[in-house]
């Protein structure tokens, strides 16, 4: 994560390190800042921004603007020398940067050759070494930037500080960056949350253009320099809801978000008055089938939901995994609904997908939390989840607003909606509070914290679910879990079943009960200790070691509810285990490369 900072409305430091704290889901194996002045101060350190703290709190940093980053490693393990920001042989430029350069051993070799020394192994360096390069040649600051950005290729956002210098350069391509206009100076980071204890007044960069910040304004740039007019946009943001609010971690928090979420997520598409569900921003999207769904992670398995939502209304849909996805083997083309669900809205590999399909002229729909971000702004169409922002890297809450919305989804392409449907979504945000005021789900993790391995199964509405389940509980406790669908597990993964692996049943839907409860059995005769999640206690407990039960809400909205009851499982034993949990090792919330 990139935060940058110019102007008298603080100390450069201080808003530096508290753009770092808010930046820190999107990367923490290490961090650094340079501040300049006559000269330029740079400190890095790997690890999480607090070990960033402890080597800056002793020294007096003071100077007219500043970079930090946040970093999640690529090119080069984590360690104080690979930590950005990355600078020249002569200590005059200062470089941070988000992304990927695939060019860079060319760069990083014609550089070598004309006495450039290196002392990461990052592909950032080259970026400070082409701008020097540039500088030696008579260049000026900006232009040397813009001609050490014009030969990188790849994904950046890559922004610099120059000595003696109080302004911010800064490019975008295919990496986003916003800019904050504040009284009394101006930001620039990857992400709103860096900056919006200062302001809330942005503007997006789009992929192309350049910036150049001054304490007294900002301009922005094309490729070839002309100046771009910019929309000042007011982001709506409740401070209450950054913080942890008493939660030991803020993963936590956001489980109990979720009732308040889905409301949000429900608010004025769904009433009362009405058995439809009327989502204003999709007013004008059209139903093409197929209909195909790329997204990663957490998002993929809510999109396998929403995928399993249209079949069962009819519309034939498919699910990719982004990563997965090109035009060469997925039939595409201009008659194509193509859904991308991003939390973030930034994901690398799903902003990949959803550009392709934008170029061979399907229709797009980014399903996203994140107003401004790439996938809203790129997508012919986008419909916001509303969850609020979600700061633990394991996603919960989001998870959950997006099965709600993709529910809506399915009414609105299939133009089927009906009361019953409409009071099912009313009453889940009640049924959800439900099972967080009377989940069992610690008392459940205390009793398995030590197994060897944990497996969760389900079919049909809980398949993705059980999948999620599984994800959740690798994410944070960094213990092997696999989810598979219930009638699966006999061909293969059972030979993995033992008394030290218990095994979540989701048995929720009527017209599943019976064949998933089969399955329970045939781990049951392997030892293994059987939790059922379950609306129908009564036809399970005999088979389980423990029942997590769950309100009733359909076969479709069940499994929302029992994935709660996962969420919970997988928390308390990772906090058991002492792990990381709104940080766990090795990951970041959005990743913006491929
Ligand atoms: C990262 C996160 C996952 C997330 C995935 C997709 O890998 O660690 O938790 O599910 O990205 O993120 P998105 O923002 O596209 O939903």
């Amino acid at each position: 994560g990139i935060i940058g900072y110019t102007g008298n409305g603080g100390d450069v430091l201080d808003v530096l390190m508290n753009g770092l704290s808010g930046l820190e889901y999107r990367g923490y194996d290490s961090a650094g800042v340079a501040v300049t002045d006559s000269s330029l101060a740079i400190h890095k350190r790997e690890g999480e921004v607090s070990a960033l703290e402890s080597a800056v709190s002793d020294s007096t940093i003071e100077g007219l603007a500043g970079i930090g980053h946040t970093r999640w490693s690529t090119h080069g393990p984590p360690s104080d020398a690979n930590a950005h920001p990355h600078t020249d042989c002569g200590s005059r430029v200062a470089v941070v940067h988000n992304g990927i350069i695939e060019n860079y051993q060319e760069l990083r070799r014609e550089l070598e050759a004309d006495g450039h020394e290196f002392t990461s192994e990052t592909d950032t360096e080259v970026v400070p070494h082409l701008i020097a390069s540039a500088l030696e040649t008579g260049a000026d600051r900006e232009e040397a930037f813009r001609a050490a950005v014009r030969r990188i290729e790849g994904s950046y956002a890559v922004a610099a500080v120059f000595d003696g210098s109080e302004t911010v350069y800064a490019a975008r391509h295919e990496s986003p960056l916003v800019l904050g206009i504040g009284d009394d100076g101006h930001y620039l980071a990857s992400d709103v949350p860096a900056f919006i204890e200062y302001t809330d007044r942005v503007v997006y960069l789009e992929d192309g253009q350049f910036a150049r910040v001054n304490p007294s304004g900002i301009v922005v740039t094309d490729e070839q320099g002309a100046v771009v007019e910019t929309a000042v946009e007011r982001v709506e943001w409740d401070p209450e809801d950054a913080g942890k609010s008493g939660y030991d971690h803020y993963m936590l928090k956001e489980i109990h978000e979720q009732p308040k979420a889905i409301r949000q997520c429900l608010r004025e598409r769904v009433t009362e008055l009405d058995s439809t569900v009327v989502v204003e921003e999709l007013a004008d999207l059209e139903l093409s089938e197929p209909v195909q769904f790329v997204a990663c992670g957490t998002s993929y398995h809510a999109a396998m939901f929403g995928a399993e939502l249209l079949r069962e209304r009819g519309i034939p849909a498919q699910t990719f995994l982004a990563s997965e996805f090109g035009t060469d083997r997925v039939p595409i083309d201009e008659s194509s609904l193509v859904v991308g669900v991003t939390q973030s809205g930034e994901t690398a590999d799903t902003m990949r997908a959803l550009r392709e399909a934008n170029s061979v002229g399907a229709t797009t729909l980014a399903l996203t939390n994140t107003v401004g971000s790439s996938a809203a702004r790129e997508c012919d169409h986008v419909m916001y989840i509303r969850a609020g922002p979600e700061i633990g890297v394991a996603a919960t809450k989001t998870f959950a607003s997006q099965q709600v919305a993709l529910a809506m989804l399915s009414s609105v392409l299939s133009a089927e909606s009906s009361p019953a449907f409409v009071e099912r979504l009313r009453a889940l945000p009640d049924q959800i509070q439900q099972v967080l005021d009377e989940s069992d789900a610690r008392a459940v993790a205390e009793t398995y914290e030590d197994s060897d391995a944990y497996f969760f199964i389900g079919r049909g509405f809980n398949e993705s679910v059980a999948l999620e389940g599984a994800l959740k509980m690798k994410e944070i406790t960094y213990k092997h879990a696999e989810g598979f669908a219930a009638g699966e597990l006999k061909h293969g993964p059972l030979a993995l079943v033992t008394d030290r692996t218990p095994v979540f049943a989701l048995v929720t839907s009527e017209r599943d009960a019976a064949k998933t409860l089969g399955n329970v059995q045939e781990v049951k005769a392997r030892d293994a200790p059987v939790i059922a999640v379950t609306d129908v206690p009564e036809k399970v407990s005999e088979y389980a070691d423990h029942v997590l039960e769950v309100p009733s809400a359909g076969p479709r909205f069940t499994p929302v509810l029992a994935n709660i009851q996962l969420q919970l499982v997988s928390y308390w034993v990772a906090n058991r285990l002492g792990r990381s949990i709104d940080k766990p090792r090795n990951l970041a919330k959005s990743v913006t490369v491929e």
